[in-house]
């Protein structure tokens, strides 16, 4: 099956529906079948073990919280040095992790939380669905005993009809399991890195099934470990769920960027107009631009959705403008670094990013956008350092010790990223000059919004 089969929403897939049993509205079991009868009572009693297949910032975390709630829980992960990180990280007895998969045959319940990058090609950027693919694979060649039920929960963000038309065929290729030995679940993560009020326990889940077997067993699996579930009537609606979330965050960030260059020009700080706005108690949602948004989440989801809605041939032509606007968002960054520093003193200074990971407080370099500010910079002949408590390598460099470093040696300090450790006043009283790009001076410290 092709990538642009498994973004195709049910409708447009009639015909290739005869040709596989689960078609959407097909009602599977109205009564639980037996094995899955008997799965659900080791799911309740919590002696079921638990494998989570993927082990970085949404696996790991998971599969912690999991075995915290008294599952015997195995992390797998095909990276030796992740396998070695978890081990070293991990904090739970009752959790093990694996690079190999043959302990997959033990597992009851498997969530899968793979990555689901882009690709860049064709001069666009299109779902890989690679890694989702492997490792459905993988579970699917390490079934349970005969007879025996599992529980498989999808985490990883897809566009809707992923989980029916690609991760069912190969978890299941002649249609003899699913509805009687497997259930099949999808429940996107939300979880947010970084974040200390909104972890893994806290932010309600979002459940879905293939069939009524399968949601009641994905619902009643995420009841043991999160204090929320939010049931979804189907598998689409739950994974439309997650593209609409990032989404709507992608759009709007487009939006409070093209705001903020236009209270530029005219004097105007657009963050205290934001806060402003929020004061009102209903009907406003506050965001703020950035130095440009990064990570696997609001910077690739919204290629999912585009590449959906392009598929049954549909337009997206707000979402199309928000990626122009995310697209272009480094070049007018630069150009205001260019026009505090002055061009042709640019092409002579050495500039600081303070903060270089995509978000605040963790160090995931994802597609961070101080990447392409230090592409600029370097372009326009200027020398670059960085300084991070969270990366220790950047781009090809070490992080700067920040404390040793003279601040009469650069022409500015630019805050990408606000950690939780840099404090504004402290560095100018330092002798710094600071232009503070990050999105989050006008709102509460990190952990404290939403
Ligand atoms: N990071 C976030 O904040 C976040 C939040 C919500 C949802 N998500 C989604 O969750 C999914 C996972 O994201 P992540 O941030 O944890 O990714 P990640 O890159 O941090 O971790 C994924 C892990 O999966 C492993 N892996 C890849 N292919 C594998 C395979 N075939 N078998 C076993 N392991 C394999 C990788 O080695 C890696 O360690 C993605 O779909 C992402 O969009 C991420």
């Amino acid at each position: 099956m092709s990538e642009i089969d498994a973004q195709r929403p049910p409708t447009a897939l009639a015909a290739r529906e005869a040709t596989y049993p689960f078609a959407p509205d097909a009602e599977v079991a109205s009564a639980m079948p037996p094995a899955l009868e008997a799965l659900a009572r080791r799911v309740r009693d919590r002696s079921a073990v638990v494998g989570v297949v993927g082990q970085g910032y949404v696996g790991f975390p998971l599969a912690q919280l999991v075995a915290r709630e008294g599952f015997m829980t195995i992390g797998f992960d095909i990276s030796e040095r992740v396998v070695a990180m978890c081990r070293a990280r991990n904090e739970e007895p009752a959790y093990s992790a694996e690079g190999t998969f043959d302990r997959l045959r033990n597992c009851d319940v498997v969530v899968i939380a793979v990555p689901t990058p882009t690709r860049d090609d064709d001069g666009g950027r299109h779902p890989d669905l690679g890694p989702v693919r492997d490792a459905t694979a993988a579970v699917a060649a390490h079934p349970l005993p005969s007879g025996r039920g599992r529980l498989v929960a999808v985490e990883s963000t897809y566009a809707p009809g992923t989980t029916r038309r690609v991760v069912a065929p190969l978890l299941d290729p002649a249609g003899a399991h699913i509805g009687t030995t497997i259930a099949l679940g999808y429940s996107p993560e939300r979880i947010d890195p970084g974040n200390d009020r909104f972890h893994v326990a806290n932010i309600p889940k979002v459940t879905s099934g293939i069939d009524s077997a399968s949601a009641s067993l994905t619902e009643l699996f995420y009841r043991q470990i999160v204090e929320r579930v939010a049931p979804a009537s189907s598998l689409e609606a739950a994974e439309a769920t997650k593209l609409l979330e990032n989404t709507f965050r992608f759009v709007n960030i487009a939006f409070a960027q093209e705001f903020d260059e236009y209270c530029e020009r005219i004097g105007v700080n657009a963050r205290e107009v934001t806060g402003l706005a929020a004061s009102k108690p209903f009907g406003f949602m506050p965001f703020y631009a950035g130095a440009g948004i990064g990570g696997h989440c609001i910077a690739e989801d919204p290629y999912f959705l585009r590449e959906a809605i392009i598929q049954i041939g549909g337009g997206a032509p707000i979402l199309e403008a928000a990626i122009e606007n995310h697209q272009s968002r480094a070049e007018a960054v630069f150009r205001r670094v260019a026009e505090v520093v002055g061009a042709e003193r640019l092409a002579k200074s050495r500039v600081l990013l303070l903060g270089v990971s995509y978000k605040p407080n963790i160090g995931d370099l994802r597609r961070t956008p101080a990447l392409d500010l230090l592409a600029l910079l370097e372009a326009a002949g200027a020398a670059v350092d960085y300084h991070d408590p969270y990366v220790e390598e950047f781009a090809g460099r070490s992080s700067l010790d920040v404390v040793a470093a003279d601040p009469a040696d650069y022409a500015l300090a630019v805050m990408v990223t606000r950690h939780r450790q840099f404090e504004p006043a402290r560095l100018r009283a330092a002798g710094w000059k600071l232009f503070d790009l990050s999105d989050s001076p006008g709102r509460p410290r990190a952990g404290a919004w939403a």
